[in-house]
């Protein structure tokens, strides 16, 4: 058995025997769909909005910043809006879980949509920060359906709201708004009844949020699962608290492996990404079918020369010519 395996064993251990697991996600479980995280130093959002000319980084989530110049977050929100990620092995491992009912709750600051689009159940979710699932103006608090704001995102427009001409926002929470009241009640419930604690890709730094994890009843079995140590895991830690610093995706892996259900992360890893990931461009397209063909003929020439007999074209021949047309028929 691996160290990663035998640190994880409690875990598996624990929900075998029929604990439910509550999980605190953070930006670092999308970081692999494509999805940057904000902190990290070089690839995280943070650091790289510099190009957007902000006072400071996060003005962009900012709504005193936003009621003056909506168009960074803007910039941003077609960069990140949710349609063409994948959800992770992480977030398919969370669905597997809901399925063996081993699933209590998901608080998630992300507002990817992620734990949705892996089917994770609605009753289960809390979006802690919000998300871009509805939109409201700032000013007079009218909803802007989804189809609206994104066609006025695509023509180049600030999305108004069409009774005060206020600016629109999707419902992200914003520094200087306040958590949804769910969120509140959800955890007055949860808090003291949290069997396995999975607190998975975030730096922990935005309260009340922050706070959740170290709240958890102490008979609870906590686990961190972070590039780096966290919150009280790093300040207080529990005797039985359990740390990996390591990826998200890769211990998704090793718990699943160990639960037995592996194979079902991988399957149902690579039906979401077909069904999810970026369309390829045309050009990568016809590049991605040049390459097949040149392989193609490099393997041709290396088959023994034979004396063929003149018979029907062999299939590869056949799915050649059929590409080759479709190469030409692109390049139009
Ligand atoms: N595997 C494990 N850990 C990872 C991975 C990964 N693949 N990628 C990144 N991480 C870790 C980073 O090391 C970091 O500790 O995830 C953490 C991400 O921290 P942040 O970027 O601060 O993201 P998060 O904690 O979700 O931010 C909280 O801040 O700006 C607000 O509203 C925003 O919800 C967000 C909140």
């Amino acid at each position: 058995m691996s160290d990663l395996d035998s640190i994880l064993q409690p875990i598996a251990d624990a929900i075998k025997k029929g604990k439910k697991v509550t999980f605190f996600n953070g930006a670092g479980i999308s970081t692999s769909a494509g999805i940057p995280d904000f902190r990290s130093p070089e690839s995280g959002l943070y650091a790289n909005l510099a190009k957007l000319n902000l006072p400071f980084a996060e003005a962009v989530f900012d709504l005193d910043f936003f009621m003056e110049n909506p168009q960074p977050f803007y910039t941003l929100a077609s960069e990140l809006y949710p349609g063409s990620f994948a959800p992770t092995k992480f977030h398919q491992m969370i669905k597997l879980l809901q399925d063996q009912n081993s699933l209590s709750r998901v608080y998630t600051q992300n507002i990817d949509t992620l734990e949705r689009l892996a089917g994770v159940e609605d009753k289960y979710i809390v979006e802690a920060h919000g998300s871009f699932a509805t939109n409201h103006c700032v000013q007079c608090h009218s909803e802007m359906d989804t189809e609206t704001l994104k066609k006025d995102m695509k023509e180049n427009r600030i999305p108004s709201c069409r009774s005060c001409e206020g600016y629109v926002k999707p419902d992200i929470v914003f520094f200087g708004e306040g958590l949804p009241k769910s969120f509140f009640k959800t955890w007055s419930k949860d808090s003291k009844h949290v069997e396995i604690a999975i607190v998975a890709g975030t730096s922990l730094t935005v309260q009340p949020f922050a706070f959740l994890p170290s709240e958890v009843g102490k008979k609870a079995l906590r686990i961190l699962i972070n590039k780096e140590k966290v919150g009280d895991f790093k300040h207080h830690p529990r005797k039985s608290d359990i740390i990996v610093l390591n990826d998200c995706d890769l211990i998704a892996e090793k718990l699943c492996g160990l639960l037995g259900i592996e194979d079902k992360l991988n399957e149902l890893y690579e039906k979401g990404k077909s069904k999810y990931s970026k369309p390829e461009t045309k050009e990568e397209l016809v590049h991605d079918i040049e390459e097949k063909l040149k392989s193609e003929a490099n393997l041709k020439q290396k088959e023994p020369s034979e004396e063929q007999e003149e018979t029907t074209p062999k299939k590869e021949d056949k799915e050649e010519e059929e590409l080759t047309d479709l190469v030409d028929k692109l390049k139009i």
